[in-house]
């Protein structure tokens, strides 16, 4: 498995353990465990690669929010150094996001089922990566807050950046049939 892929579950565990004490969330390794075996057993060598890209990006959006939450309720527990650690998992995956969604695995490409990305990314890179960013920096200033002893200063700035790449860039979930 490449080495991006495992840090992402890595960082799933990560998100496990510090919201074991702050909140109720699931154990994200069996997540990630999940989606590898899932991956394997459900497309074929052809579709392994670009499907592994999808499913890695799923769960490093997954660690992103599982981290968000256990910062939010870090904060509301006034516990600084938990709020400092659940910031910097969003960074972590911030800095991975780009190299997870290569070029052929848009929802017009895959389907829309395999994934809610939209074409526009690939369109509009510049200003998907910019999206990105800004996520990064929101949760870098919540951990230099957070370092300088105010667990809660900056919080509603990273929910926004959610939306500010969602809306342009994620489509409508897939209709079940
Ligand atoms: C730079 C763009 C971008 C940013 C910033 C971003 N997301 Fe996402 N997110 C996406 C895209 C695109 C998808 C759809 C992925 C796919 O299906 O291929 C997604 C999917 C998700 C999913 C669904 C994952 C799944 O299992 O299918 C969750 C949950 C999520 N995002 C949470 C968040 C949260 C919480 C934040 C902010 C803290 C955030 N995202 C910030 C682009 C972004």
């Amino acid at each position: 498995m490449k080495t991006w892929i495992k840090s992402t579950f890595a960082a799933g565990l990560a998100v496990a353990i510090l919201g074991a004490g702050v909140t109720t969330i699931q154990p994200a390794l069996a997540d990630g465990a999940k989606d590898a075996q899932q991956l394997a057993a459900n497309h074929g060598k052809k579709m392994n690669k670009k499907m592994g890209a999808v499913e890695a990006r799923k769960a490093s959006m997954r660690a992103i929010s599982k981290a968000n939450k256990a910062m939010k309720a870090a904060a509301k527990a006034g516990n600084t150094q938990l709020v400092v650690s659940a910031a910097m998992i969003v960074v972590k995956q911030a800095d991975r996001m780009p190299r997870m969604f290569p070029k052929g695995t848009s929802r017009k490409a895959l389907g829309a089922k395999a994934t809610r990305s939209k074409a526009a990314i690939w369109k509009n890179w510049k200003k998907f990566i910019a999206a990105n960013d800004n996520m990064k920096a929101a949760a870098l200033a919540v951990a230099a807050a957070a370092r300088n002893g105010n667990a809660k200063a900056g919080m509603k700035g990273i929910g926004k950046t959610c939306g500010g790449c969602h809306k342009p860039f994620r489509g409508k979930k897939a209709k079940k049939s």
